[in-house]
């Protein structure tokens, strides 16, 4: 998986890179590269946003910037681009990121990021160059960065190798394994902690019941989750 982030922020992203399961990744030609659309703005003194037409507070990133960046990368015209590859626009009205969408965006080869930084994209940048747009929730970031870091994560951690057991990824919490549900408790040692013990069916060996009682604790963690939300 080759990731494309681009951003006024490059070095946001250092840190992130040298994470565990990035660095395992690499071995299998797996990349993550930013690109500082700044540095491909057509206009003087590094300009990339202006003021909205029709006035409001805050700035808009323009088009004419992302298009020669895009273009830069690419040696396409971006209009072009997202025929072959998704390109995804990060802004909090866009569609939501869950664990069906990482696992789609977990099939492809290539994706290219854009973050948005103050007001948001010119919605231009949205119309022709961008393929999907995603949100990773109902509140509002100070730009796109942290939900790129975000969605690379949880992407990347679900390719082969990211992880140090393969399993990890498969029984977790919103997977198809579980019926999209909750994970399941874990318990470690010690058996007894303070007087708190571990339940006794995971002490048992009997890997039916154990499988049952895991089941039905997710199943339970899900309707909780359904109570709370409907509860606001
Ligand atoms: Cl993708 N961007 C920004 N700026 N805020 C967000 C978001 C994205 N997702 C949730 N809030």
């Amino acid at each position: 998986m080759k990731i494309d982030i681009f951003t006024l922020f490059p070095e946001w992203f250092g840190w992130f890179s040298e994470q565990r399961h990035i660095t395992n990744l690499r071995a299998s030609g797996s990349r993550i590269d930013c690109v500082n659309f700044r540095e491909h703005t057509p206009l003087s003194a590094g300009q990339v946003d202006d003021m909205p037409f029709g006035g409001g507070a805050g700035m808009v990133l323009r088009v004419d910037v992302l298009d020669s960046a895009l273009r830069a990368r690419y040696g396409i015209d971006p209009v072009e681009l997202r025929a072959g590859r998704r390109v995804i626009a990060l802004a909090p009205g866009g569609r939501l990121l869950d664990d069906s969408l990482v696992d789609e965006l977990a099939r492809e080869e290539e994706l290219t990021l854009l973050c948005g930084r103050y007001e948001g994209f010119d919605e231009r940048i949205i119309e022709h160059f961008a393929s999907d747009v995603v949100s990773i929730g109902r509140y509002v970031l100070s730009g796109g960065e942290l939900a790129a870091m975000v969605l690379c994560d949880a992407v990347m951690r679900k390719l082969p190798g990211a992880l140090g057991d393969e399993r990890s990824a498969e029984e977790e919490s919103f997977s198809a394994a579980l019926e999209g549900n909750p994970e399941y408790p874990h318990y470690t040692r010690p058996a007894e902690y303070r007087g708190w013990p571990v339940p006794e069916v995971l002490l048992s060996g009997h890997h039916a019941k154990i499988e049952s009682w895991r089941r039905e604790q997710s199943r339970e963690r899900a309707e909780r989750l359904n109570q709370e939300s409907a509860g606001r």
